[in-house]
């Protein structure tokens, strides 16, 4: 097999997609790798560093001119044709037209973001390492801006108390939220409308908020929250709004896989809020947990500062370029064939999943019923 990692492009994007390290695994196993210059700068990798993991380090044209495996943060868009295999988040259920734009270079397009959420395909799962990267952060983000420590302190100046954070929906990223904010000192009462959650956010050291609402259905066979009931949307912010007026931070996380997010906090919720408090979503991409939310932008209300940045897992670009890198790593194992070469099987629960496009047309179910929706509604 032969991988190219890139250098990513978009704005403010500082991690790379294959680290040294990956590049030596993969090159101890056989498979030529050729790196883009310059492609792990921002993340702290050199290109010195690559060549000497077994590397070829050159320009971007003659990197990808090389064919065969292109991986990257963000799936490569441009340049790419026939002889490529894309690996990298595609966003294929949330930007249906652009993946059929993607398929239509007539690259096998391996989109990581529908990596199947079973225990098998765990250690292939960028979606979790990039939350758990972003929840750290988050946090870190709210306890610069918040103007109060975080710990209870007991002092010759007196009793300083302990901030309180609120953690709404307790994944990934806020199972992580929850244990960077305990350690920081600060007192956490998380929710999620998962049943199941109620018991992790005790094990990271919360105290799980539990509501008078009928949550039961709210799982789907992958583990994912379903969407609620427009009644039941209303019902939780009236039961969750004591609970926000009384935060110095709110951290939102909810999404649903594809969909808007659920708006969690409404602007009369945030209204009672102490100023100086701070809410950061992590939601902000798919529309925001917050109605006052705007995608990497600050909005300040009545004192209370809402921030919703959407490249978290960036800022410790070191540590997600290694989670990612693995991640990928491990999933172009799981792709080698036993003469070393790139097996497609779409019998494999991992393979089906992922596989997004192939021979110039899409060909993942729910992907050609995104682009019909998209068509639908664009009609
Ligand atoms: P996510 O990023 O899609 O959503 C974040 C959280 O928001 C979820 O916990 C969800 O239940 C919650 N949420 C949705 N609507 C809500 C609402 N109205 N109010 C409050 N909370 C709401 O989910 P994430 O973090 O990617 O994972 C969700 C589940 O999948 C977790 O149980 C996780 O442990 C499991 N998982 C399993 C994996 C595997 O077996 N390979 C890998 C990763 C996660």
């Amino acid at each position: 097999m032969h991988v190219t990692v890139v250098k990513e492009t978009a704005e403010r994007e500082r991690r790379v997609a294959l680290t040294p390290v990956g590049v030596e695994k993969l090159t101890a196993a056989g498979h030529t790798v050729t790196a883009e210059t310059g492609c792990g700068r921002s993340a702290g990798f050199t290109d010195e560093a690559y060549s000497a993991a077994g590397a070829t380090v050159t320009d971007r044209d003659a990197a990808l001119a090389s064919g065969g495996v292109v991986v990257g943060i963000h799936a490569v868009r441009t340049g790419i044709g026939p002889d490529h295999v894309v690996v990298g988040l595609v966003d294929p259920i949330w930007r249906p037209a652009a993946a059929d734009r993607l398929a239509e270079t007539g690259a096998t397009v391996l989109s990581l973001e529908l990596m199947p959420r079973i225990t098998r395909a765990q250690s292939m799962d960028v979606l979790s390492s990039m939350a758990t990267v972003a929840g750290y952060e988050a946090v870190l983000l709210a306890a610069t801006r918040l103007p109060k420590m975080f710990p209870l302190l007991m002092t010759a100046a007196g009793t300083v108390p302990a901030a309180r954070t609120v953690v709404l929906g307790a994944g990934v990223a806020g199972l992580q939220a929850i244990a960077t904010a305990r350690r920081l000192g600060s007192v956490v009462e998380a929710y999620d409308v998962r049943p199941a959650a109620a018991e992790q956010i005790e094990s990271v050291g919360g105290k799980s908020i539990r509501l008078d609402l009928d949550t039961a259905e709210s799982e789907d066979v992958g583990g994912y929250a379903r969407a609620q009931s427009d009644d039941t949307n209303l019902r939780q912010q009236e039961l969750l709004a004591p609970y926000i007026a009384d935060a110095d931070i709110v951290i939102t996380t909810a999404a649903i896989p594809g969909a808007r997010s659920p708006e969690l906090v409404t602007t009369a919720m945030v209204d009672p809020m102490r100023p100086g408090s701070v809410i950061v979503d992590l939601a902000a991409e798919r529309g925001g947990n917050c109605s006052l939310t705007r995608a990497d932008d600050e909005v300040v209300h009545n004192g209370v500062t809402v921030l919703g940045p959407t490249d978290l897992a960036s800022r410790s670009a070191t540590s997600a370029s290694r989670m990612y890198s693995n991640n990928v790593v491990t999933y172009l194992t799981h792709l080698t064939g036993d003469n070393g070469e790139l097996v497609l099987d779409v019998d494999d629960e991992i393979t089906a999943g992922t596989l997004v496009a192939r021979g110039g047309s899409v060909v993942h179910p729910n992907v050609i019923d995104a682009i019909a929706r998209s068509n639908r509604g664009s009609e």
